[in-house]
C-alpha cells in the first residue's frame, strides 16, 4: 500500500519524508490555509521534495474553472494530481482533465456509487473520507471494500486513495480493505512506528548491554 501524508507543512513533510516511506502528499484547501502560505509556491514545494503523486485541490465549482485550475496546477510540476470534487461539474472536469494526460483524484467521496461514476470519468484515484463516516455513526471501512469489489468486478484501475484518517486502526484496516493507498496525517503516520512493547524491550535490551560492559565500535 502507498503511504501518502495528508499535510501542507512543508517542514513537517520535509522531515518525514526522509523516512523515505513517503510515496505521495494530499492538501486540500483547509491544509493550504492553515499552512498560511501561497497555494502555487507551497505545492511547488512539496511536488520538488518528494517525487510521488502531490494532490492539489481545485477549488473553482464550475467546469470551466476547475479545468483552468487544473491546467495551471498542472504547469507546477509533472507529479501533480489534481484533486476535483465529487460533484456532476467535478467529474465532467475530471474527464476533460484526464483526457488532456492530467493525473486526478475525485474526493469528497462518501458512497460507493460516486466512486463508481469517478471511475467511469477516468479518474486516477477516489478518496473515499472514512473518518468523516466513522464521526457521524457509519462505517468508513465498509465503503473501502464496497468500492474494492466494484472496481474489482469491472476491472476499474482508478486506485483507492483512503482518507479521512484518525489513527492507525484506519491504516491497518484500510491495507486489509485493499485500499491502493492511505493518506495519513503527520501526528497518526508517527504513531504508526509505536509500540509499548518495543519502547519497553528496547530499554531492557539497552539496560543489559551497558551492564555488559561491551560496545560494538
Ligand atoms: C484527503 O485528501 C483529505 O485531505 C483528508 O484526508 C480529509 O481528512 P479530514 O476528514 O481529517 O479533514
Amino acid at each position: 500500500m502507498q503511504i501518502f501524508i495528508d499535510s501542507a507543512d512543508v517542514a513537517e513533510l520535509a522531515d518525514l519524508a526522509a523516512t523515505g516511506l513517503v510515496d505521495g502528499v494530499t492538501t486540500n484547501p483547509s491544509l493550504i490555509a492553515k499552512a498560511g502560505k501561497p497555494i502555487l509556491p507551497t505545492v511547488k514545494a512539496i511536488c520538488d521534495l518528494i517525487p510521488g503523486p502531490i494532490s492539489a485541490e481545485a477549488v473553482a465549482t464550475d467546469h470551466d474553472g476547475m479545468v483552468a485550475e487544473g491546467r495551471r496546477l498542472m504547469e507546477l510540476a509533472p507529479n501533480i494530481v489534481v484533486k476535483l470534487p465529487l460533484t456532476m461539474e467535478g467529474l465532467k472536469a475530471c474527464r476533460t482533465l484526464t483526457a488532456e494526460g492530467a493525473q486526478t483524484n475525485v474526493t469528497l467521496c462518501f458512497s460507493a456509487v460516486q466512486a463508481l461514476l469517478a471511475a467511469k470519468a477516468g479518474a486516477t484515484f477516489i478518496s473515499p473520507f472514512l473518518g468523516r463516516l466513522d464521526d457521524g455513526g457509519q462505517d468508513g471501512m465498509a465503503l473501502i471494500r464496497e468500492i474494492r469489489t466494484i472496481y474489482d468486478n469491472y476491472g476499474y484501475d482508478t486506485e483507492i486513495l483512503a482518507a479521512s484518517i484518525r489513527t492507525p486502526l484506519h491504516v491497518r484496516d484500510a491495507a486489509l480493505a485493499g485500499a491502493d493507498c492511505c493518506t495519513i496525517p503527520p501526528a497518526v503516520f508517527r504513531a504508526l512506528y509505536k509500540h509499548v512493547l518495543t519502547d519497553i524491550g528496547l530499554e531492557n535490551f539497552l539496560k543489559d548491554w551497558k551492564a555488559s560492559g561491551q560496545t560494538i565500535l
